[in-house]
């Protein structure tokens, strides 16, 4: 049975990981500026997540969320802890869009209302509700069309009061760091003006965090450099290191009642497992500090390569931006470097998602090929 063809995949097979590295069937070590995604928070088999599954699959992988967990109350405690999300309550599911798709409801069923206000290349993934909200016509099905949404240019605060005196409603969803769209970011005044706004009409303000959280920009989440209270907070990716695990964090204002969510495989054992280790390694090897001390040395070095036109984003959700699409470099990077790297819905734009271990070496040795790459192309262009 041949698989069913939506991936346009390069030719490169890895097979195992170590760190910031993986590994072909073939032994050639490719450098990880990608992260499989932004999924890769504390590196390729790191031994103690290793460990933690094993011994987890090894006694109970999975039982039913009909029982008793103790692993979800403490993965639930630890992530308070760690995110300084004070009070806010754990729901666990498995993904982006499942998270997104569950704030998007608990917003709709709490508010009584249907609408939606999202943002322009803003995405959110591709379940019902969320791909009504994520700014790509292309996968959107006319199944999807059913949901009401509007979508508003980022920064267009008018346009956010205009719809949310409307009364209908019931969430606006936002990246603070745009991810999949290009690392584009909203101001600070805008965001702040947003969260009023939404307290102000009984709508809900969804931090969509599932590329951004987990330490990514620096902070745990992205929207605590901005002085906001989301009312939900949708996380995935980097929670699981590659384990499938999502959740949406509610604020405590927000009471639950049963059967409102519910899911199978949601916060089981094995995934819980996963997702404590990943948080036990990012207090334990202070990986924020690293994320923040990797990031000014990234940004040093990119300043000084004067083909890039634009540095977006924050922490280690970077976006290098050139005045040329960077298909052909992506290319260059993997087949003749090695370098796993990102592109965006900006064509013009290099995504840089490394695991949050990154080291100086691992950086030096990126702008070493990039400066390589780049006059190779100039060459080209000067033969041309
Ligand atoms: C910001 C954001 N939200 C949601 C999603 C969807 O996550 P998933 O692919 O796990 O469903 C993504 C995936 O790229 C994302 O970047």
């Amino acid at each position: 049975m041949p698989l069913f063809n939506v991936y346009p995949l390069y030719d490169v097979t890895p097979v195992s990981g170590k760190g910031i590295y993986v590994y072909d069937e073939k032994g050639n070590e490719y450098l990880d500026l990608y992260g499989g995604h932004a999924v890769i928070s504390i590196g390729h088999a790191h031994p103690k997540y290793v460990a933690a599954i094993s011994n987890q699959v090894a006694a109970l992988g999975f039982y039913s969320n009909a029982v008793q967990n103790p692993l979800q109350v403490t993965l639930a405690e630890r992530l308070e802890t760690l995110s300084g999300c004070e009070g806010y309550e754990l729901f666990l599911c498995n993904s982006g869009a499942e998270a997104n798709e569950n704030a998007l409801k608990l917003a709709s069923f709490k508010t009584n209302k249907k609408r939606v206000v999202a943002f322009s290349n803003g995405f959110h993934g591709r379940t019902s509700a969320a791909v009504a909200v994520t700014d790509n016509k292309n996968i959107i099905a006319p199944i999807n069309s059913q949901q009401a949404v509007t979508i508003l240019p980022l920064n267009d605060i008018e346009g956010v009061k205009r719809e949310l005196e409307k009364g209908d409603v019931c969430a606006v969803i936002v990246e603070f760091i745009q991810g999949v769209g290009g690392l584009d970011q909203g101001t600070a005044e805008f965001f702040e003006q947003v969260d009023l706004l939404c307290k102000a009409n009984n709508t809900f303000f969804i931090a969509d965090e599932v590329q951004s959280g987990y330490g990514r920009s620096g902070k745990f989440f992205a929207f605590q450099h901005y002085n906001v209270t989301p009312d939900v907070i949708s996380i995935a990716k980097g929670m699981g290191n590659g384990f499938p695990i999502g959740g949406i964090l509610i604020h405590p204002s927000i009471e639950a009642k049963f059967g409102m969510l519910g899911t199978t495989f949601g916060g089981n054992h094995l995934a819980c497992a996963a997702g404590l280790s990943v948080l036990s390694v990012i207090e334990g090897e202070k990986l924020m500090d690293n994320v923040n001390e990797m990031s000014c040395y990234f940004v040093k070095l990119a300043k000084t390569i004067p083909q890039i036109k634009a540095i977006k984003g924050k922490g280690l959700m970077i976006g290098l931006e050139f005045d040329f699409e960077v298909g052909d470099l992506r290319k260059e990077l993997i087949y003749k470097h090695h370098i796993f790297t990102g592109g965006a819905m900006n064509k013009n734009l290099l995504r840089i998602l490394p695991p949050l271990t990154i080291r100086k070496e691992h950086i030096n040795m990126f702008f070493e090929a990039l400066v390589e790459v780049l006059s190779e192309v100039e060459e080209l262009e000067v033969e041309n």
